[in-house]
């Protein structure tokens, strides 16, 4: 029992930045009733496990880190274990019957609920007036929609996040205000498919653009966009406002048509590449997703993925190996052989490797304008790290040219 004494969490996030962010969330209604965070698991109380099932992988490393917790709780019997998210979300209550020390299971969808389900527990005390004073971050990550009304044939997001439902314009724009009063200069707005926000007349483009209003705001970062999303009425809204950073991370998953097809992604390796040219022409630096080896990939459906990497030259690409994941439709089909898999993602990441360095240095003469992180690093619009010569307070703008690079980063002439 935690009433009364203080409690100290320890929080062990896996998955994604809408993790990130649902832990923060999640932690905010431990600290209404008195917790304090650790990052030391000896001195914790409580732990919170916000978990991700995306891959088998990630949900193999988030049950093992619970598994490991026996022993923890056994030095002090009253301690709290919480486990939740999206392998939360997946498992159920098969979880406490394997893991009887398990508290409180709470999951992705119930995220709304998680400050009822603290109280219903008779764990913790309840919730005082004030939350938390929040550390200053300078960014500032804020979930606008949660959800996916998507049926990628080898997702299991929809089925463990539910349909989408878009917080409201007020509450979100709250929410900036609330993180920029903190300190945050930067806003990261959050969604499964976070360019397919919609609330009433207001669209994505709106909402971006409303929240760079927000005074406090200097750069507006968003993640995951879908690229049927982004339209030319999107770019014509936001191409003037230079506060929405020139960087966009939008999964492509294959560069073969067919195999997109199949995946029931939505477009075609040409309206991908349509999509890249706008979004690159209005200054936008691209990153992407790359799956190999989905059930029906033949040697020249990766051919293509190869040579579509080759014409978009993105700024980072995140590689993976096809994992099935039960409940979805692709987990119905015959997989190709691990070996198979192996070796693709092996020539896939040779390829990929250059990227980013590449991407560096074609930034060597270039203006920019870096959002420092510390005093003398920052991050520029496009998502580069630039290396200044001269101090400046964390959080200001500094605009200057790059003469440099080295690896992944920039020097600075300023
Ligand atoms: N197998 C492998 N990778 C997957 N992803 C999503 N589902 C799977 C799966 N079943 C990848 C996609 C997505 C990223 C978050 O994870 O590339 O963009
Ligand atoms: Fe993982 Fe998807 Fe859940 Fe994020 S939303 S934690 S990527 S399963």
């Amino acid at each position: 029992m935690l009433l009364g004494g203080m409690n100290k969490v320890f929080i062990q996030t896996y998955g994604c930045q809408m993790n990130v962010a649902d832990s923060e969330e999640m932690f905010a209604h431990l600290a209404a009733r008195g917790a304090v965070l650790t990052d030391k698991l000896d001195e914790a109380d409580t732990v919170l496990i916000n978990t991700c099932t995306v891959r088998d992988h990630a949900e193999h490393r988030a049950v093992s880190f619970l598994g490991r917790l026996s022993a923890w709780k056994k030095e002090k019997p009253g301690r709290v274990i919480i486990f939740a998210g999206c392998a939360a979300q997946r498992l159920g209550k098969a979880l406490q019957k394997k893991y009887p020390f398990l508290d409180i299971l709470s999951g992705a969808k119930d995220i709304e609920l998680f400050s009822e389900t603290l109280d219903k527990s008779g764990l913790f005390g309840m919730p005082g007036e004030s939350i938390q004073p929040s550390t200053p971050n300078l960014t500032g990550y804020v979930t606008i929609m949660r959800g996916c009304n998507f049926a990628c044939s080898y997702c299991i997001v929809p089925s463990v996040r539910g349909p989408i439902k878009c917080l409201p314009v007020e509450d979100i724009l709250r929410d900036v205000a609330r993180k920029t009063a903190a300190g945050a200069k930067e806003i990261m707005l959050l969604g499964q498919t976070v360019n397919a926000y919609q609330e009433g007349t207001v669209s994505f483009a709106d909402l971006l653009n409303r929240v760079s209003e927000v005074p406090g705001v200097e750069r507006v970062r968003f993640t995951s966009p879908h690229p049927i999303f982004f339209t030319p009425e999107f770019l014509n809204a936001v191409k003037d406002n230079p506060k929405i950073a020139r960087h966009v991370h939008l999964p492509v998953q294959s560069g073969s048509s067919k195999v997109l097809q199949e995946m029931k992604r939505g477009y075609t390796r040409e309206v991908f590449l349509e999509k890249i040219q706008a979004l690159k022409s209005c200054g936008f630096n691209i990153s992407t997703d790359i799956i190999v080896g989905f059930p029906t990939e033949t040697e020249a459906d990766f051919q293509q993925t190869l040579t579509l990497v080759d014409k978009v030259q993105f700024f980072i690409a995140y590689c993976y190996k096809y994992s099935p994941r039960q409940g979805t439709p692709a987990a119905q089909m015959e997989l190709l052989a691990e070996n198979i898999l192996e070796e693709r993602l092996d020539i896939l990441l040779n390829k990929v490797r250059g990227l980013s360095e590449a991407a560096y240095q074609s930034q060597i003469g270039s203006v920019q304008e870096v959002l420092m992180e510390t005093e003398t690093k920052g991050r520029s619009s496009e998502n580069f790290w630039v290396k200044t010569k001269n101090t400046y307070p964390t959080g200001s703008l500094v605009r200057t040219k790059i003469e440099r690079a080295e690896g992944t980063l920039l020097f600075a002439r300023d």
